[in-house]
């Protein structure tokens, strides 16, 4: 699997520093609130393990799934609902956690979804951000760590759903999917 990694982006040792550091700022911040953190599968099931771990004050925890890309590199535009939460969100101050904010069409799809069920507020964790390839009017309010326009994989994300168990963040090679 190393052997298709052009470069490591990120070690376990940042991610973990990282991710300990916006459970602290997510706790500061929803201290007496109602919080539900929503995981958009699956690309985010690491990091939604290891936030919640780092989060001091009560929550829940969800789960929906969208249509991702196949094997493609690049987002198709047309989101779809694989799978919705398991309860009803009124009241609840959601956070979005995501692997990933790269064109924002995911992510902007399932906040308008969500904004018509009654929730008390809506915020969005995201662990990288690509704001070069911003297509949606969409930012996130906590983001790990911003990162270059290259297609990245590991620590939950994937390409063709191959290397979400690498420990770390890293660069694909390109000859890969070209
Ligand atoms: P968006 O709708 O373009 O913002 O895409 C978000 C989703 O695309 C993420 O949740 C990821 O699953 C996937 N994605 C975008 N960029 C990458 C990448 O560099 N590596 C792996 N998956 C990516
Ligand atoms: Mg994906």
């Amino acid at each position: 699997m190393k052997h298709d990694i052009e470069r490591v982006l990120l070690t376990e040792g940042q991610l973990q520093e990282r991710v300990g550091q916006m459970g602290e700022e997510i706790s500061r911040d929803y201290a007496g609130k109602n919080l539900l953190l929503v995981s958009v599968l699956k690309g985010s099931v690491v990091l939604m393990a290891d936030l919640m771990r780092a989060i001091s004050v009560r929550c829940k925890i969800d789960f929906l799934a969208v249509s991702s890309y196949g094997s493609s590199t690049r987002t198709s535009g047309n989101v779809k609902l694989l799978k919705d939460l398991d309860h009803p969100v009124d009241g609840m101050d959601i956070l979005l956690v995501e692997d990933i904010l790269d064109s924002g069409l995911t992510l902007h799809y399932i906040r308008e979804m969500l904004d018509t069920r009654g929730a008390a507020s809506i915020k969005i964790c995201t662990l990288l951000d690509k704001p070069e390839r911003r297509k949606a009017d969409i930012h996130a309010d906590y983001v790990g760590f911003t990162v270059p326009d290259a297609f990245v994989v590991g620590y939950g994300l994937d390409y063709a759903e191959h290397y979400r168990n690498l420990p770390y963040i890293g660069i694909l090679k390109k000859e890969i999917y070209e």
